[in-house]
C-alpha cells in the first residue's frame, strides 16, 4: 500500500486525553491518512507542570517520538491558556476580575489576569523549561504561543494589577496628566485628573465612561495581550533557533489588534469553523468566512496556516449539523484558496469528556475511522500536489479594504445607531466584491496602499492629518477610493473635530461638505440610482452639499430627500466616491460594479450563484479555485485555456471543487 504523507496537512492531537496504549494506533491511522503534522500540548499545563516547579515532559517526549516514527512532526503549544488549579490556589489574585470587581472562578480556560506578576513569572519559568527541553528537538518544527489570545473574556480584567498597568500605559502615552486631560476632554462632568493614579479601569459605574477613556482602555487591553505573547516569544526565540512561532487567531475577534499580535510571529494561523452552534446561533456564511480569511492574510500581508479547521459537527452544549459529504473537503479548499499554506484539522478524535465532547473530530468517540476520515484522506492525497506548487503564492488582489481595530473600537463605544456595526459594514462592502469574485486584501492603515487600484475605507471615523494626506496622495496619483458616512468625525483620541467641515480632513478630497446628518429609525430610506433602480440606505444619512463633486444617486425620501446619497469626485489622476449612508446587499452589489469600472480592478471570472472563484497567483499562471458552496450540482465550464488540475469534470458536484491553472498572458 502506498502511504501518502503530507507536510501540508495535520491534526490537533491530545495524547493526554487517551491511554498511552492508544497512541501508537493513533499515529498509525494518521500516517495511513497522510497526516504529516500534529499540534499538541496547548492546554496541557497541569500535565507538564503537575506541581509548582515540577516539570514532567516524559509523556510528551514519548508522544512526539511515537509520532515521529510515523513520519509526523510536532508543533507545540505553550499551555498558558489553561493555568492549573495549584497555580490558582497559590495565587488567587491571578484570577481575572470582572467589571463589578468580582473575581472569576477557576474552571474553563483563560481564567487568568494577563498582567498578574505571579502568573507572568510562572509562565516565564514554564515556557523557559519547555523551550530548553524542546528547542533542539528535531521532531518539533515550531510553536504556537498560548491559544486564541483574547478568547473567553467578555472583557479582559479589571483587577488592581491591570488598573496599575493601565495607568502606567497612559503615563507612557501622554507623559503628563495635563496632556491626558486635554486629549480626553476631562473638563466634561468634572473628570479632570490631578494624577495618573486617579484614573480608573472602566469598571461598573453609575453611568457611561468617557469614550476617550474607553478607547484607550481597548488599546491598552490589546497591548497587554500583545505583550503577554511577546514575553513568550522572546524566550522561544532565545532557545529555539530553527523552530517557527505562530499563534491561532479567530478571524474577526476584536479584543486584540491582530496586526500588532502578528508582529512577533513568523506567520499567523487561523481557527476556521464554518458551521457551528454557539449561544443558540448557528454560524454559517461563506462570505463572512472568506472575508475573515482575507483579514487573517492581511495581518502580515502574507499567507497563513489554519491551525484548526473544522472536522465534524461542532458546538459545546448544542452542536451544528453534520457536514454533508464533501463539505469538509470544500472548507479545506476554501481556506487554501484564500491563502492557507498548511491546514490542520481540529481535532483528531472526539473527546469523551469535558466541555467539548460534542465538538467532533475526524474520528468519532470510539476512535474508528469513518466517513470523515476517508473524505479528508482523499483531500490530502488530492491536494498535496497542488499545495506543493502554491506555497507562498499570494492573492494578486488589486482591491483592498482598510481594516482598523481602532475604528471598530470607536464605533463599538459610540455606534451612533444601535445597529451600526463596523464589522457588518466591512462585510457588506466586501460582499459586493466577493459576489463578483474579486480578490480583496485587508490591510491596516499603516501600510503603503498605493499599489492597489481600489481602496475601500469603511467608517473612517477616527482620522489624523497624516492619514488624510496619504489618502489624498493615493487618489491624486490615480487611486480609486470609497469613503462612507461617519468619515472624519473624530481625532485619534475620540474627540469630535471642530475646525473645518465634515468629513474633516477629507472634504476637499471628496469635493463636498457634510452639512447635516441624521440617524434613521423608521425603515431604510430609498435611494434613486438613476437608471439602476431603487436601493436602500440604513441607520444613518448625511446631508451632502456638493462642492465640485458629481452626484451619482439621491435620496428619494427621508430627512434629506432629493439630496445626494452617493457622489464621485475626480482628484488628480484618481477619483473618490463618498457614500452618505449604509447600503444593503443589492446596493453594495451595484456599488461594487461602479467601483470596479472606475478602478479597472478585474474579477477572477464569472461563476453561477453560490459558486466562489478565488485565486493565488504564481510565476507561470494563476491557480483558480472553483468552490461550489451549494448542495446542488451546478453547471460550470471554465474558459478553454484553463488547464484542469483537479476534478475538472463538466459541472460542479454538490460542495464540489475544481482547481485550474490559468496561464499568464505571454507578450513578446
Ligand atoms: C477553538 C479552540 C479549541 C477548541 C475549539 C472548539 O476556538 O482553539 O481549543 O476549543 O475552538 O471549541
Ligand atoms: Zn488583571
Amino acid at each position: 500500500m502506498v502511504i501518502f504523507m503530507s507536510r501540508y496537512f495535520g491534526v490537533d492531537y491530545y495524547p493526554e486525553h487517551w491511554p498511552r496504549e492508544r497512541w501508537e494506533e493513533d499515529a498509525r491511522l494518521m500516517e495511513k491518512m497522510g497526516i504529516g503534522l500534529v499540534r499538541m500540548a496547548e492546554f496541557a499545563w497541569a500535565q507538564l507542570e503537575p506541581a509548582a516547579g515540577v516539570y514532567d515532559f516524559d509523556w510528551l517526549d514519548e508522544a512526539i517520538a511515537i509520532l515521529a516514527r510515523h513520519n509526523i512532526r510536532t508543533i507545540l503549544g505553550t499551555p498558558t491558556a489553561a493555568p492549573p488549579a495549584w497555580l490558582i490556589q497559590m495565587y488567587p489574585e491571578s484570577l481575572p476580575m470582572d467589571k463589578s470587581g468580582v473575581r472569576q472562578s477557576f474552571g474553563g480556560r483563560h481564567h487568568c489576569c494577563h498582567s498578574n506578576p505571579a502568573l507572568r513569572r510562572r509562565v516565564r519559568l514554564l515556557v523557559t523549561a519547555m523551550a530548553k527541553h524542546y528547542g533542539h528537538c528535531k521532531d518539533v518544527i515550531g510553536w504556537q504561543i498560548d491559544n486564541e489570545l483574547g478568547n473567553s473574556h467578555d472583557e479582559l480584567c479589571f483587577c488592581p494589577s491591570c488598573t496599575d498597568a493601565f495607568q502606567t500605559w497612559l503615563t507612557n502615552k501622554y507623559g503628563d496628566i495635563q496632556t491626558l486631560n486635554a486629549a480626553w476632554g476631562t473638563a466634561f462632568w468634572s473628570q479632570k485628573y490631578d494624577d495618573f493614579s486617579q484614573i480608573p479601569a472602566p469598571m461598573l459605574n453609575v453611568t457611561a465612561h468617557n469614550p476617550s477613556l474607553l478607547l484607550d482602555w481597548r488599546r491598552f487591553c490589546s497591548d497587554l495581550i500583545v505583550h503577554f505573547q511577546h514575553a513568550q516569544a522572546e524566550i522561544l526565540r532565545e532557545h529555539c533557533h530553527d523552530q517557527f512561532l505562530t499563534h491561532n487567531m479567530m478571524g474577526y475577534a476584536d479584543k486584540v489588534n491582530y496586526f500588532h499580535l502578528a508582529r512577533d510571529l513568523d506567520f499567523v494561523s487561523q481557527d476556521q469553523y464554518p458551521y457551528y452552534q454557539e449561544d443558540g446561533k448557528t454560524f454559517r456564511n461563506m462570505e463572512n468566512l472568506s472575508s475573515a480569511l482575507e483579514l487573517i492574510r492581511g495581518t502580515k500581508q502574507k499567507n497563513f496556516w489554519v491551525m484548526e479547521q473544522q472536522a465534524g459537527p461542532a458546538g459545546w452544549q448544542c452542536f451544528g449539523p453534520t457536514p454533508a459529504p464533501g463539505q469538509l473537503y470544500l472548507w479545506t479548499c476554501h481556506s487554501i484558496a484564500h491563502g492557507a499554506d498548511t491546514v490542520l484539522w481540529f481535532r483528531w478524535r472526539t473527546c469523551t469528556f469535558g466541555t467539548e465532547q460534542y465538538w467532533h473530530g475526524i474520528l468519532p468517540h470510539n476512535g474508528t475511522p469513518g466517513r470523515r476520515y476517508r473524505e479528508l484522506q482523499r483531500a490530502i492525497s488530492d491536494l498535496t500536489p497542488v499545495m506543493e506548487k502554491i506555497q507562498g503564492l499570494g492573492s494578486g488582489a488589486e482591491a483592498a479594504i482598510l481594516y482598523s481595530y481602532d475604528q471598530n473600537g470607536a464605533l463599538k463605544i459610540q455606534p451612533c445607531h444601535p445597529s451600526l456595526e463596523y464589522r457588518q459594514q466591512v462585510q457588506i462592502l466586501y460582499g459586493g466584491l466577493y459576489r463578483r469574485n474579486v480578490m480583496v486584501d485587508f490591510i491596516p492603515e499603516s501600510v503603503d496602499f498605493t499599489s492597489y487600484k481600489l481602496l475601500i475605507a469603511p467608517l473612517l471615523t477616527l482620522v489624523t492629518p497624516e492619514l488624510c494626506d496619504r489618502l489624498k496622495d493615493y487618489v491624486h496619483e490615480g487611486g480609486t477610493l470609497l469613503l462612507t458616512a461617519r468619515s472624519g468625525v473624530h481625532d485619534e483620541t475620540g474627540k469630535c473635530i471642530s475646525d473645518g467641515d465634515l468629513p474633516h480632513g477629507l472634504s476637499s478630497l471628496c469635493g463636498l461638505i457634510v452639512e447635516d446628518y441624521s440617524t434613521i429609525y423608521d425603515g431604510p430610506v430609498s435611494i434613486n440610482w438613476t437608471d439602476r433602480g431603487i436601493f436602500h440606505g440604513s441607520y444613518f444619512c448625511d446631508r451632502i452639499v456638493p462642492d465640485g463633486c458629481r452626484t451619482l444617486a439621491c435620496y428619494d425620501n427621508g430627512p434629506f430627500a432629493q439630496t445626494p446619497a452617493l457622489t464621485m469626485n475626480t482628484f488628480g489622476k484618481g477619483c473618490v466616491f463618498y457614500l452618505g449612508t449604509f447600503l444593503e446587499q443589492t446596493g453594495s452589489d451595484i456599488l461594487a460594479e461602479i467601483l470596479l469600472a472606475a478602478s479597472g480592478v478585474e474579477s477572477v471570472g464569472d461563476a453561477p450563484d453560490g459558486v466562489e472563484l478565488c485565486m493565488r497567483i504564481g510565476p507561470d499562471g494563476d491557480y483558480i479555485f472553483v468552490l461550489n458552496h451549494t448542495k446542488h450540482t451546478v453547471p460550470y465550464t471554465p474558459p478553454a485555456d484553463w488547464t484542469p488540475l483537479l476534478h475538472a469534470e463538466s459541472g460542479l458536484a454538490p460542495y464540489g471543487v475544481h482547481i485550474y491553472l490559468r496561464p499568464h498572458d505571454v507578450s513578446f
